[in-house]
């Protein structure tokens, strides 16, 4: 199966991973999945286990900036590489007096960005690169920030996907965290669930009330039939005992029915990554886990179980979300396309050849040179809102 898919899916998602590397999300929606998730849920643990790269975790607000994580399987001798990417909005652009002119057609010109890059062959540095790039963008502490940090990691042994994680679902603020940092998180997390191109990876522990989830609730808001929300359900080690049935029950649809329905994974417990447990010997440990038990082994048939069958969903959804979106995604390109070169012509466009009409341009040019130069000397600052 999977050979079969690799053939297939690489130019597609190398097409929307190249638009996205010029920054075209900032104006079209781009598909991709989202992962979305109480604090704890296991979030970090499913892109961990996906991804084979070692994410930062931890109890409290870990993931303070939406992360992109691009996989990209590389044959050839080619050994594990990693570039870590991000935007920071230019300082003088951010801290200046100058407030941008507006164009012609009375939109603001784009911001200017610093890019950084970081390239690096060691995946136990993921942690520290991702940690500081956060501090950059976020500061130090317990803040969050909607700028996305890019992580791309080529390997053999990573499947073709590309995975944001996000911000936990948190109620209660943490000290340093102001009181709506909830509300904050949920509008972050939000603004990538709401996009019709966005693939749902909804993060749900076995040991939890699934029905009244709010990750769950989140992804029904925005998506009432589930045709974009995949939901995985985590820690089925640590179920009580009893409440087997009540889970399968959820796994076959029969409770929340979602389009895409629902996948069992078990990850590495905190346990197990205290003792180093490799994450080539926590899929066995898994595979195992299912087959041994009483009442989820027959989920390994059905295809609702393992990171591994996961991973295979996941790819080939995000293959069909592509080739439908592309064509709206040719659409909205047009119609910028469209824009772009109506305000080129109001630049083309020079003094006209009659007297009277020169003089008419010339106290148009004066009276919008004037105009700039009041709202530049009436001090206003600019803000995020005029970027
Ligand atoms: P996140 O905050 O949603 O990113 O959650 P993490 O991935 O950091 O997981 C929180 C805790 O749950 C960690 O200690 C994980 O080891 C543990 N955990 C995650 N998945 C499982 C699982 O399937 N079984 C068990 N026993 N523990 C898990
Ligand atoms: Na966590
Ligand atoms: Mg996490």
């Amino acid at each position: 199966v999977h050979s079969h898919l690799e053939e297939n899916i690489r130019p597609f998602i190398d097409l929307i991973d190249t638009l996205r590397s010029v920054g075209i999300q900032k104006d079209l929606a781009l598909p991709t999945i989202a992962v979305i998730g109480d604090q704890s849920s296991g979030k970090s643990s499913v892109l961990e286990a996906l991804s084979g790269v070692a994410l930062p975790r931890g109890s409290g607000i870990v993931t303070r900036c939406p992360l992109e994580l691009r996989l990209k399987k590389v044959t050839g001798g080619v050994k594990w590489k990693a570039v870590l990417s991000y935007r920071k909005k230019d300082s003088a652009f951010v801290a200046g007096p100058i407030k941008p002119s507006k164009l012609a057609n009375g939109n603001v010109p784009h911001p200017t960005y610093d890019v950084k890059k970081f390239e690096f062959g060691d995946p136990s540095l993921v942690e520290e690169y991702v940690t500081a790039a956060q501090n950059e963008l976020a500061g130090k502490g317990v803040g969050i920030c909607d700028e996305l940090i890019t992580l791309e990691v080529m390997s053999p042994d990573v499947c073709d996907l590309t995975l944001i994680d996000l911000p936990g679902i948190a109620r209660v603020p943490v000290k340093g965290q102001p009181q709506d940092i909830g509300n904050q998180i949920k509008n972050l997390i939000m603004k990538f669930i709401e996009k019709q191109e966005t693939i749902n990876l909804v993060v749900v522990p076995c040991n939890t009330d699934i029905a009244t989830t709010e990750a769950l609730k989140m992804a029904q808001e925005v998506d009432h039939d589930g045709r974009r929300t995949v939901a995985i359900l985590t820690k089925p080690d640590l179920i009580d005992k009893g409440t087997e049935k009540d889970i399968l029950a959820i796994v076959h649809n029969k409770v929340i029915p979602l389009h895409k329905g629902y996948t069992m994974v078990k990850c590495r417990g905190q346990q197990q990554i205290d003792n180093n447990i490799p994450l080539e010997e926590a899929t066995q440990i898994e595979r195992d886990f299912f087959q041994n038990h009483d009442h989820f082994r027959d989920l390994l048939n059905e295809d609702k179980a393992t990171i591994k069958c996961l991973a295979v969903k996941l790819t080939q959804n995000l293959v069909d979300h592509i080739k439908k979106s592309l064509p709206q995604l040719n659409q909205q390109i047009k119609k910028k396309l469209w824009d772009v070169k109506n305000e080129l012509k109001e630049y083309e466009t020079g003094p006209p050849e009659d007297l009277k009409g020169a003089k008419q341009f010339l106290t148009e040019t004066l009276k919008r040179f004037n105009d700039q130069i009041n709202s530049l000397s009436s001090g206003e600052q600019m803000s995020e809102e005029n970027l």
